[in-house]
Parts: C-alpha cells; sequence; structure tokens
C-alpha cells in the first residue's frame, strides 16, 4: 500500500512597517499575502526530496525542519512554491513552516503556534535571523503585529536567549498591494549587521530606528481605522527612514517614485538594498504599469487572512 502524502500550505509575506527597527526591539507589521509554498510528506524509507537523498547542503530549511520534528520516521518531501526566493518575500519562512506544518499533522499534531515557535528556531539555526516575524505571519495569516509589550489580539510569545517577542494577531481591511522587485540581491544578515554598526555608532540612526517605531503604531492605528491614506502617508515616511538607515537602493526608490501617483504610499519591504517595494494602492492596475515601465518586475497580491493550513 502507498502512504498517503500530506500537503501544507503556507503564504508568503511583505512587512509593511517597523523591518530593521524590530531588531532593536522596536513594534513592526508584516502582512500575509496569496502567495503560496505548499510541500507534500509522505512517509518513506529514508529522508528524500522527490526521491532523492535530503542534502542538508541544497535543502538547509527542509533538512532543519525534519531534524525540529522529533519522534517522526523518514519521509519524502516535494515542494511547490509562487513565491519568489531570496526577495525579502519571506521564502524560506513559508517552506519552513510548510514542511513543519506537513510532518506535524502526520504525527496527528498540527498547531500553528508550536510550528511558529519550531519555524523560528529552524530559521535561527539555519541563518541566524533576527526576529521571528516571517514564520509567525506564514503560520497565522493575517496582519502581524510584533512587539515587546502584549496588546490585545496576543497570539503567542517566542523566546531565545534573552530576547522575546510578542505576536498579535491585528485587524486590517482588505488590502491590495502592487510588488516592484528591483533584480538587485541582498543579504539580509548583511544588513541587519550593518545597521547594527551605524545605530551603535551614529545618533541619527538610533533617532530614525525610534521614529520607525512611532511610525509603525501610527501605522497600527490608521490600519485598524482603515485609514489607507494615513497608512500611505506613514509608508513613505518609513521608507525615508530606511534610506537614513543606509538600506535603500536608487533602484528602491526609482520604483516608489514611479508607483506613488497611483498608491497611498509605497516604500521598500524586508532588508532592503534591493529585493522589494511594495505599493498600497486603489488603482493596483495602473501602479503595476508604472513600476514595470520603471524596470521592476511586479506582482498584484492581497493580504490572506489564512495561515499554514493542511489540504485534506
Ligand atoms: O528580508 P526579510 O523580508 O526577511 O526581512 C528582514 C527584516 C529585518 O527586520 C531586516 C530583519 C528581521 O529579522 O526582522
Amino acid at each position: 500500500m502507498v502512504a498517503a502524502a500530506v500537503r501544507a500550505s503556507a503564504p508568503g509575506k511583505v512587512i509593511l512597517f517597523g523591518e530593521h527597527a524590530v531588531v532593536f526591539g522596536e513594534p513592526a507589521v508584516a502582512l500575509a499575502v496569496d502567495l503560496w509554498t505548499v510541500v507534500s510528506a509522505t512517509p518513506a524509507g529514508v529522508n528524500t526530496i522527490d526521491h532523492t537523498t535530503l542534502d542538508a547542503a541544497l535543502w538547509p530549511y527542509l533538512a532543519a525542519a525534519v531534524r525540529a520534528v522529533a519522534g517522526l520516521g523518514p519521509v519524502d518531501l516535494h515542494v511547490e512554491s509562487q513565491i519568489p526566493m531570496a526577495v525579502g518575500l519571506g521564502s524560506s519562512a513559508a517552506v519552513t513552516v510548510a514542511t513543519l506544518g506537513a510532518l506535524r499533522h502526520l504525527q496527528g499534531a498540527f498547531d500553528p503556534p508550536a510550528i511558529a515557535r519550531l519555524a523560528f528556531e529552524v530559521e535561527h539555526e539555519v541563518q541566524g535571523r533576527a526576529s521571528p516575524i516571517d514564520t509567525s505571519t506564514a503560520a497565522h495569516g493575517g496582519a502581524i503585529l510584533v512587539d515587546r509589550r502584549r496588546h490585545r489580539g496576543f497570539l503567542w510569545r517566542i523566546e531565545k536567549g534573552d530576547r522575546r517577542w510578542n505576536i498579535h494577531d491585528l485587524y486590517a481591511p482588505d488590502l491590495t498591494l502592487v510588488l516592484g522587485n528591483t533584480g538587485v540581491r541582498a543579504g539580509t544578515g548583511a544588513l541587519v549587521a550593518k545597521v547594527k554598526q551605524q545605530v551603535e555608532a551614529d545618533p541619527i540612526a538610533q533617532k530614525a530606528i525610534r521614529r520607525i517605531g512611532e511610525v509603525t503604531r501610527e501605522g497600527v492605528e490608521a490600519l485598524m481605522a482603515g485609514d489607507l491614506a494615513r497608512v500611505g502617508r506613514l509608508m513613505i515616511e518609513d521608507h525615508r527612514l530606511l534610506n537614513t538607515l543606509g538600506v535603500g537602493h536608487p533602484m528602491l526608490d526609482r520604483l516608489v517614485e514611479a508607483a506613488l501617483p497611483h498608491s497611498y504610499g509605497a516604500k521598500l519591504t524586508g532588508a532592503g538594498a534591493g529585493g522589494n517595494m511594495v505599493a498600497l494602492s486603489d488603482d493596483p492596475e495602473a501602479a503595476a504599469k508604472a513600476i514595470a515601465a520603471a524596470g521592476g518586475e511586479t506582482l498584484t497580491v492581497r493580504l490572506s487572512r489564512q495561515g499554514v493550513h493542511v489540504e485534506t
């Protein structure tokens, strides 16, 4: 008899407010978007991917996720993804969360808070990353607020050493976002390290981090009030502050400028120095056209209310 496969899906994300500042304890807001990674897991004789040995050097997230789930026999994995890789859209978090979702379902223990915690550990092991925002957003879906403090909508807490993050479900209206990929790749780890150096040395950078925290808190209020015009103005300010921190790129500025006449606001999203920008627009077609004309590769996405789930 052939053992049944379990298919688990997890969404990508964009950071709407607070990237980089979140590393210094400020809040951040991420949105799950309707780009999906689907992982199928089937019990097997040894751990494989598409029936070939699961090589940890080629598949570090999958291998670490398999190791993180104790007490489960070997599996064969298969991955399909709509999320562009290494451009700040949460592809590694989604593949990690979807794999853990499938494995935990095979164990009869599918539980998004536990999956979020395990996925954070896996990302931490593989990339030493600084915050659990991507993995918790892929696990829960919707709009997620990460903060040191605990507020209404609290979902779960993630801890690592002496650091802790409270993860919250945030109300947000339906949103359409236009993404513009610069085609320039930059590593998150190196940028986080660069910002840390700058913040240690430069009071202007410290001030920018604190102001990003305020912008994020104001952004939360604006989202909850459904005030998209205010959300957009705050996105523009956040983009400017991220440029002050040195994580901008001329191509990001170019795509943001192109989107603005058709958008409430636009900014870089994720680690920066390349990767993607995001525009919040009431005319996504016009915004996408303008971004494409300026040289960006566009994707129009919607807020996904759904996080990790298993298709039966
Ligand atoms: O590159 P991304 O989308 O994974 O975002 C990185 C966000 C940072 O705040 C720069 C780092 C972090 O781990 O929060």
